[in-house]
Order: structure tokens, then sequence, then C-alpha cells
């Protein structure tokens, strides 16, 4: 799906230096923020969490820590060379196994999770495909399970400080510039998500929206 319009597919070399390019480009704030993510997300010992899009496994390696040895965690990537990353980075914990998958495609998981989170992948598709990815996180959420979108929050663009709006237009593609727009809300509630709650980071212009099943 690689096109203008979307740049979530990485390369290798993207992804070798990805972690240090998000610690760059946050003044080296980004692992705290995953972290602080990761707290609001209300995980439990012992629970079974998907990670969809789940790169170099960083934000699993705080997962593994809040689920202890009896809980799980499946990485779904379709990149290589993030899988090899985040394989060797998650080597600690052996209840966390990441897979070679494609998650706009059919997935096989049915009410299996307590938790799907999705972290800066989402605004990388076109909106049949995210349509397709709710979906597939909702036949993958046990009953009452909540799935947790981390991404760009809605606002609006042309209110940002103009360095920083520069640098969002020339950085990022065009499906995350019309992320900003998105009623994602709306697109959940349709899949049947209900009880949304949100947590916002960055002055509100990043977003964790829990949905539940
Ligand atoms: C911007 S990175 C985010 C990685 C991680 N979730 C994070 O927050 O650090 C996007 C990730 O999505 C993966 N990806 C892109 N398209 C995908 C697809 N169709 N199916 C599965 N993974 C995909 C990429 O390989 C990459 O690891």
């Amino acid at each position: 799906m690689t096109s203008l319009r979307s740049r979530v597919e990485v390369g290798a070399t993207e992804a070798r230096r990805y972690d240090l390019f998000m610690n760059l480009i946050s003044l080296g704030y980004y692992p705290y923020l995953i972290k602080r993510v990761v707290d609001k997300m209300d995980i439990q010992p012992e629970q079974s969490i998907l990670d969809l899009g789940s790169g170099t496994g960083r934000n699993d390696g705080f997962i593994a820590q809040k689920i202890g040895p009896e809980g799980s965690i499946l990485g779904l990537d379709i990149s290589k060379e993030m899988l090899n990353l985040s394989r060797r980075r998650c080597q600690p914990y052996p209840n966390v196994e990441f897979r070679e998958q494609r998650i706009e495609t059919p997935l096989s998981y049915q009410d299996e999770f307590d938790r799907v989170f999705i972290s800066f992948v989402l605004h990388g598709f076109e909106d049949r495909q995210k349509i397709k990815i709710i979906s597939n996180a909702r036949q993958a959420l046990k009953p009452g399970g909540i799935f947790c979108i981390f991404d760009y929050n809605e606002f609006d663009l042309g209110k940002l400080w103009f360095p920083l709006r520069q640098a969002f237009v020339r950085g990022e593609c065009q499906l995350a510039l019309e992320f900003l727009r998105l009623d994602l809300k709306g697109m959940l509630s349709n899949q049947g998500f209900t009880d949304f709650e949100e947590a916002l980071f960055l002055k509100g212009h990043l977003r964790l929206l829990k949905a539940t099943k």
C-alpha cells in the first residue's frame, strides 16, 4: 500500500532508525510519552493484548511490565525489520510474540483479547481500510474489551504554530492530514463500539481514544 498518500509502511533503514527518529523529533520525550499512554490504558496483570502495527516493540516492552508473566502480548506487523527489532527487544519476555500479518486483511482472532492497541498506525490507511482494521479489532476483543487508539487528535492545522505546521505538512502523508478531520468516534460507533474515553497529550494534538466492545 506504499503510495504518496501514506507513509505507514516503512523500509528496513527507516525501521532501524525509527526509535532514534522519534526520540530526536520529540527532544527525548517520546519514551516518557508512551509510558504515560500505556498507564492510561488501564492494563491489569494477566491480560491479553493485541498490538496492531507493533513496530520496534518499544510500546510492548512497557505493556509487558503491566501484564506480568501470566499475561500475553501478540504484536502484528508487516515489516520484517520491525519484526526482527521487536523480537530482539522483547526477548526477556517469553509471553510476548510477534507475527508477520497485514492488519487490514481478515484476522483469525475471535473474542480473545482484553485490549487491542494501535499506536500511530491507523492514520496511514484509507477509510475503507480503517473500517476493516476497526472491524478486526472488534472481532479480536473479548466482550467488554477495550480498543485503544493512540494517534493524532482532531485539530485545526491552520491554528498550529507556523513552524510546527510546516514540519507536519512536510513530514506527514496526505492521509495523516485527512485524519485530523476524521470523525473517528463516528466510525467506531458504526462498527459497534461504545463508551468512549479519551486522554489528550501535547496540548491536545495527540489522543489516546478508548472504545469498548
Ligand atoms: C509509525 S510505525 C508505529 C509503530 C508502533 N506502533 C509505535 O507506536 O511505535 C507504523 C508501523 O506499522 C506497520 N505497518 C504498516 N502497514 C501495516 C500493515 N498493513 N499491517 C501491519 N503493520 C503495518 C509498519 O511496519 C510500522 O512498524
